[in-house]
């Protein structure tokens, strides 16, 4: 069972070499096992034991590590008593991998099982969880989650490289997970008030002089947007969803915002000043708490001199969008409460599972047509108008996409598959729809998703 656990999870990472290959002449590829199954939990301060979900046993789940380019194979095993499928959430892999349960594969049928097989084509940090509709929020809240690392090609050298994954969690005073509620899927979408780091309170690095450690953030949250602050260091954010930014940059006030779904990768060169407080705080609802602290070890430096710029090779994404000759494509987010003329939140009535909606539809599963179609190749400008008194978070599968400015033509110096959209606002992103086959976008806030806000596209 995956009991309280307190290291940071580095050297976790599932070898692929060395696994029990397949049997059966055509399957050379190492598999790994990886079995979504009921488990519990022990959370300090909690007398009971938390009923959760886990894969392989652990929270999060097995860190599955494969080099660029590599190929991968895992067997999926459904032993929950719901259906289920794995996403691979940001990797730009063949369609029929994706894990869409509805749209690219049948569900997991309890007891049976799946075999994925991909080659992940871009080195980066990226994170698999259920993707099955009226159950995703569930599924993942009771802490199916996981990360996958995909090594560059060329690989980077760093002294740690450290996973931390920020999830939240509703626990009831018995100390179970409570259910859902109609009323967080109508509003932001379900905020646990306790806030883990691997599943603990809080997590302790220690970095000697001259020590560069990379920390990979995951927020694996079902709605919250982890709103963190880098206090009393210099975090160089050198990666975002994955994808290496298009220069390393040290974020204003240390201030950085993770939507659900979102990652950022940080790079550290230690150690922090002495006696002010380092780390990595979260805003939780005007709280503010550390969650990762960064203490200076006693230990000698690790090298004479100062470290040289950390570079990571540049993806393999296209650099430069044609803007003019995009296909716009406006995705009007609409439903939930309303704000009434006395400032009171209003709400419609008769509201069954379907309260949002996207260009006027409310998802209830895959079924209908795409929203759109474009030939592979085309560049997608996709306006995220958002018409609600809510932030969402539209994810899209598949693809990378840029933020555009809003009055100019340039774009953030990043990648994203995730992107916050504030109440009343409008965000627009481009990307290059190059990835054949039908792909979700949603929003990522699990609640919001599994309550209308989610619709599809095809590359043909
Ligand atoms: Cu990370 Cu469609 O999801
Ligand atoms: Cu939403």
């Amino acid at each position: 069972g995956s009991l309280n656990r307190r290291q940071v999870m580095a050297g976790l990472g599932v070898a692929l070499t060395g696994l029990a290959a397949p049997r059966g002449a055509s399957a050379a590829l190492p598999t790994m096992a990886l079995a979504a199954a009921p488990d519990e939990m022990i959370f300090s301060g909690v007398p009971a034991r938390t009923r959760t979900l886990a894969y392989n046993g652990m929270i999060p789940g097995p860190i599955i590590r494969v080099r660029q380019g590599e190929a991968l194979a895992v067997r999926f095993v459904n032993k929950l008593d719901k259906p289920s499928a794995v996403h691979w959430h940001g990797l730009r892999i063949a369609n029929a991998m994706d894990g869409a349960a509805g749209l690219t594969q049948p569900p997991v049928q309890p007891g049976e099982s799946f075999y994925y097989r991909f080659q992940p084509p871009d080195a980066g940090t990226f994170w698999y969880h259920p993707h099955i509709h009226g159950d995703t929020a569930r599924q993942q809240d009771a802490g199916l989650y996981g990360v996958l690392i995909v090594d560059e090609e060329e690989p980077v050298s760093v002294d740690q490289d450290l996973v931390l994954v920020i999830d939240d969690w509703s626990l009831g005073p018995d100390g179970q997970i409570l259910p859902p509620a109609p009323a967080d899927a109508m509003h932001a979408g379900r905020i646990g008030s306790r806030i883990t780091i691997n599943t603990v309170d809080d997590e302790y690095i220690t970095l000697a002089p001259n020590e560069r450690i990379r920390l990979r953030l995951v927020n694996v949250a079902n709605s919250r947007i982890a709103r963190l602050a880098l206090a009393g260091f210099t975090g160089t954010i050198v990666a975002i969803d994955g994808h290496p930014v298009d220069t390393p940059f040290v974020p204003n006030n240390g201030r950085l915002d993770l939507p659900p779904g979102g990652r950022a990768d940080i790079v550290v060169d230690g150690p922090p000043a002495e006696g002010a407080e380092a780390g990595i705080a979260i805003n939780n609802n005007g709280e503010v708490v550390m969650l990762v602290h960064l203490v200076p070890s006693k230990g000698p430096a690790k090298r004479p001199v100062p470290l040289p710029p950390f570079v990571l090779a540049r993806s393999s994404l296209p650099a430069v969008l044609a803007l003019q000759r995009a296909k716009r494509v406006p995705l009007v987010m609409e439903g939930g409460p309303r704000m009434g003329v006395d400032g009171t939140m209003q709400h419609a009535m008769g509201m069954g599972g379907s309260v949002w909606t996207l260009n006027g539809k409310s998802s209830d599963g895959h079924g209908g047509p795409p929203l759109f179609s474009v030939k592979r190749g085309s560049l997608v400008d996709l306006g995220l108008v958002n018409k609600t008194i809510f932030a969402h978070a539209i994810h899209v599968h598949g693809h990378a996409m840029r933020i555009l400015h809003p009055f100019d033509d340039e774009w953030q110096p990043y990648w994203v598959d995730t992107v916050t959209v504030a109440d009343g606002e409008t965000v627009h992103t481009a990307f290059i729809a190059d990835n054949p086959g039908k792909w979700m976008i949603h929003c990522h806030m699990v609640e919001h998703q599994e309550s209308g806000m989610a619709t599809w596209f095809e590359v043909t």
